[in-house]
């Protein structure tokens, strides 16, 4: 029987070579979907930027294959600017995000000198504008703004309502109070707005339904202050593939319509075209990960269900747990095997809501045998805790049959690490 390849590469080869629970993350398909960014968005429509959200899943190497394929970064928190630092990407290509920052995140986004923050609050105004001004620095803002439109994806999963901790609501009244404010700081430069509708999004509609927003309010903000929107950051959302109904739209399907709108609505309303930037995470690495897992047990509830155990789950994987994630997946060591036991697989923790997969046929999976889970690439890593202390999995990335190690294992020893 045939094992499961991936990107050129024996999937139970690599489990044994590795060991499991592992994360194997494709390079390679990184790249195309880097590559298609450059090609059908960046070489394609003249004063754009594309970032990559690095929250889908962080690593030095992540982020050195970033900066070389010339993609910017998107940033949370101290923790991830910080790596970015680390890996060498350079600042002024770095969007710094997030609702609540802390003073010492602000201090420090200015200090790396990053090229925009993206300003939720006026309390992160004030605090900016202060730091900026104590460096002798002018640091280019974007206001996060909600558009209020309404997304079909999970209730966690969309940002981009009126009622939403992210962003500005478009109330007039809030909208004054902080164009205004930021119009009279020196520390601060604001070049134009941002907005992320929503993640996991397979249709444009909500995409396009912002733009006609941000369109207003790029004449709002003329009409009142004199303010040209220099920059629109479109955020990102584009959904992927994860089970048979979700299909993977290409980037030009989102980038066309909003470009293509966004330029109709800004000549019928005698506005400059701004740069836009977007900035896709899952898009770029969803599908370029699997995770790797060993069977262990069985359980046969007569005329109930047939329990296979694997040695991770909710750690390594929230999303099940969290989000009611449904994934795909196949035992690496009979691919091509007839699919004729439905089972379902539990992780190993001590939780009733530990299932990573409900009810699926797969090719019989027996003990030691290796489950391969599909499209764990984007928030799987990143999302990792170490519930009942589990140890967080290794990390390889391949690239067209080659393989190395990225992230070692975690040990139990580094669990206990920083107790005092
Ligand atoms: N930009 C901003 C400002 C965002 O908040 C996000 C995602 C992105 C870009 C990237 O969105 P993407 O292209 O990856 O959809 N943990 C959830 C997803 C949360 C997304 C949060 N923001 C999940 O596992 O599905």
């Amino acid at each position: 029987m045939a094992h499961l390849q991936f990107d050129g590469c024996d999937a139970v080869a690599l489990a044994t070579e590795y060991g499991t629970p592992l994360y194997v993350v494709s390079e390679r398909m990184i790249r195309d979907r880097l590559r298609e960014i450059r090609k059908d968005f960046l070489d394609r429509y003249p004063n754009t930027g594309a970032l990559y959200a690095s929250k889908a899943l962080q690593t030095l190497d992540i982020c050195r294959i970033v900066a070389s394929e010339g993609i910017g970064l998107d940033v949370v928190s101290g923790g991830e600017l910080f790596a970015a630092a680390k890996a060498g990407f350079p600042m002024d290509k770095i969007y710094f995000h997030g609702n609540s920052k802390t003073e010492s995140e602000i201090r420090m986004a200015v200090e790396y000198g990053v090229g925009r923050v993206v300003v939720d609050n006026l309390h992160e105004l004030a605090i900016l504008d202060g730091a900026a001004r104590t460096l002798n620095r002018r640091v280019k803002i974007l206001f996060r703004v909600t558009p209020g439109v309404d997304t079909h994806t999970h209730e966690f999963m969309s940002t981009g309502k009126l009622d939403s901790k992210f962003g500005i609501p478009l109330d007039p009244r809030v909208r004054d109070e902080y164009v205004g404010a930021a119009l009279g700081m020196e520390g601060v430069e604001l070049l134009g707005f941002h907005f992320h509708v929503g993640s996991q999004l397979l249709s444009n509609e909500s995409h396009l339904k912002a733009i006609s927003i941000i369109c207003k309010l790029m004449v709002e903000v003329r009409d009142a202050y004199g303010m040209t929107t220099r920059e629109l950051n479109l955020g990102g959302g584009y959904g992927i593939h994860y089970q048979d109904d979700e299909q993977t739209r290409p980037l030009s399907y989102f980038v066309d319509a909003m470009m293509a709108n966004l330029g109709t609505a800004c000549s019928a309303a005698g506005v400059a075209m701004p740069r836009v930037v977007i900035e896709p995470g899952r898009w770029v690495v969803g599908e370029a990960g699997i995770t790797l897992y060993t069977i262990g047990s069985r359980k046969v509830i007569p005329d109930v269900r047939t329990y296979v155990g694997v040695d991770g789950g909710l750690p390594d994987n929230p999303r099940p747990a969290l989000y009611g994630a449904v994934y795909e997946a196949t035992v690496a060591d009979r691919d091509d095997g007839p699919r004729n036991e439905v089972v379902t697989v539990a992780g190993k923790c001590c939780e009733t809501g530990d299932i990573l997969i409900r009810d699926i046929a797969l090719q019989s999976p027996m003990p030691g045998d290796i489950l391969a889970v599909f499209t764990t690439g984007a928030y799987n890593h990143s999302m990792a805790s170490n519930y009942n202390r589990l140890a967080r999995p290794a990390m390889v990335l391949t690239n067209a049959g080659k393989h190395r190690l990225s992230v070692r294992r975690e040990t139990f020893e580094d669990l206990v690490a920083r107790e005092l």
